[in-house]
């Protein structure tokens, strides 16, 4: 089973519109067309539309951070599919350890969210990782796995095959520290493993998972060169036009 690898740049709370702009014109000439690759940028909400323009006509497809399972309705500071969708989303982030961290989101929210975006033909990325104490007390393993279940709990197989799942493991995000690849390819192995029996072979072998945590165009391809690594999703790396290029088409050697 082959699976068209996935890079995806989260650019978090960076950008106004003007510089979002600035970068997704650079990205667009640079990453327009790579052959074999999907890319995906996923802007502040307010730059969703303007960086979408700057993007129609290249094979870059825009995301959101987050969105919110009620279709409208008194929820002060979230976003719906529909605004999402009619922003030119085609992907949302879904459960970031940051939100899980700092804005109370749990696996149930998660959840939650996963099938609104299902519903509305989002495809989700959805989120998972361990903390630096989870790896320390060797629950790793145990933390990924419910955070898997719980997070495609009632998913059909053929919604679980539209599904991205990103491990970042959390002591990786923003830390310089990136999980070597065997750190990394021993997680997505698990995952993929866990894909079986939630979903079924063909299923657990068409999901893409991605890596996250201190990507750079540095560690690009030793991560890549690992069999269940199927692309990367990039915090402060995919704010640096160059350095996004250079992560995205990894593996090509550049002259
Ligand atoms: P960094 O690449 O900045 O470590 O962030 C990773 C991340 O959180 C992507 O979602």
């Amino acid at each position: 089973m082959t699976r068209t690898p996935l890079l995806a740049g989260n650019w978090k709370m960076h950008g106004t519109r003007q510089e979002a702009v600035a970068l997704a014109q650079k990205l667009a000439e640079t990453i327009g067309r790579v052959p074999g690759r999907e890319v995906v940028v996923a802007p502040p909400f307010t730059a969703l539309e303007c960086v979408g323009r700057a993007i129609a006509g290249t094979q870059i497809r825009l995301g959101a951070q987050n969105v919110h399972w009620e279709p409208k309705g008194a929820y002060t500071g979230e976003i719906a599919t529909a605004m999402l969708s009619e922003a030119g989303c085609t992907y949302v982030i879904i459960g970031h350890s940051e939100r899980r961290q700092h804005f109370g989101e749990t696996d149930e929210t998660v959840n939650r969210r996963l099938h609104a975006a299902l519903a509305a033909e989002l495809v989700p990325i959805v989120c998972v990782g361990e903390t630096l104490a989870e790896r320390d007390a060797d629950a790793t393993a145990a933390v990924i796995e419910r955070q898997v279940a719980s997070g495609l709990a009632g998913a059909s197989s053929a919604q679980i095959a539209r599904c991205v799942i990103a491990y970042e493991p959390v002591w990786a995000i923003g830390t310089g520290v990136t999980a070597t690849p065997g750190q990394a390819q021993e997680v997505h192995h698990a995952i993929r493993r866990q894909l079986v029996g939630l979903a079924s072979d063909t299923t657990a072998g068409r999901v893409r998972i991605l890596y996250g945590g201190s990507v750079k165009a540095a560690n690009i391809d030793a991560l890549m060169a690992e069999p269940d690594i199927d692309g990367a999703l990039v915090g402060g790396a995919s704010l640096d036009a160059a350095e996004f290029t250079r992560i995205v088409r990894y593996e090509e050697k550049e002259g």
